[in-house]
């Protein structure tokens, strides 16, 4: 039962607090395969067959990134638009991915009670994510739920303290992968 984890930040390096924890404890997991997108692809140009090939070898797919513009970073959108490709992801014989378990795990700036009705943001941060459900049925992939960590933005002196988003980030990857054992532990044999 092997996990795939495609993480999108285009500045881990530099400009990541809850990413870079969260990636650090996935790291940790012996049976959890971490592609670091930007890292593999800082031209955008992608490996199609190697990431197939990673889809493939996987049991559970996670895609882990911080939420820019209500949406994933764009080589995460880029990735999806070469990689699941027809024939592979879709159509009579793109049956690859199917039966796989699909699982989003994403950092939020705003604060949850934005993301409704009448906020700043007006709607719930699982509506943002409905293109990736719809994409996850249409490749015959089992949807599992998301995770979601509301709050990790930070603005040295203007938002948050650092202190408070990296223990958020903690909590974030502790119940990731929590969600992730659960999902192995009913799909194991
Ligand atoms: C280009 C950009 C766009 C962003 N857009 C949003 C957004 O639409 N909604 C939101 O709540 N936060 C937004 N944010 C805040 C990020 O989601 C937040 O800083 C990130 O999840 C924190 O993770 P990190 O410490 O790993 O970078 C944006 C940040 C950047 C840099």
């Amino acid at each position: 039962m092997n996990t795939l984890v495609l993480l999108a930040h285009s500045d881990m390096e530099n400009r990541s607090i809850a990413n870079r924890r969260i990636i650090t404890k996935l790291k940790a997991e012996s049976h959890v395969e971490v592609r670091d997108l930007y890292r593999l692809y800082p031209d955008f140009d992608i490996d199609i067959e190697a990431e197939q090939r990673a889809l493939q070898s996987a049991d559970l797919i996670v895609l882990q990134y911080p939420i820019h513009w209500y949406n994933a970073p764009g080589l995460l959108k880029e990735w999806m638009d070469r990689v699941l490709q027809y024939g592979f992801a879709y159509g009579s014989q793109g049956d690859k991915l199917h039966g796989k378990g699909f699982m989003v795990s994403v950092t939020v700036g705003g604060p949850e009670n934005s993301y409704q009705e009448g906020g700043d943001n007006s709607f719930p941060m699982t509506t943002f994510l409905t293109p990736l459900q719809q994409t996850a049925k249409f490749c015959g992939m089992q949807w599992q739920a998301p995770v979601i960590s509301h709050d990790m933005v930070y603005i040295p002196g203007v938002w948050n303290e650092k202190e408070a988003v990296a223990l958020r980030a903690e909590n974030h990857a502790d119940r990731l992968l929590n969600q992730i054992e659960q999902y192995r532990l009913m799909n194991a044999a």
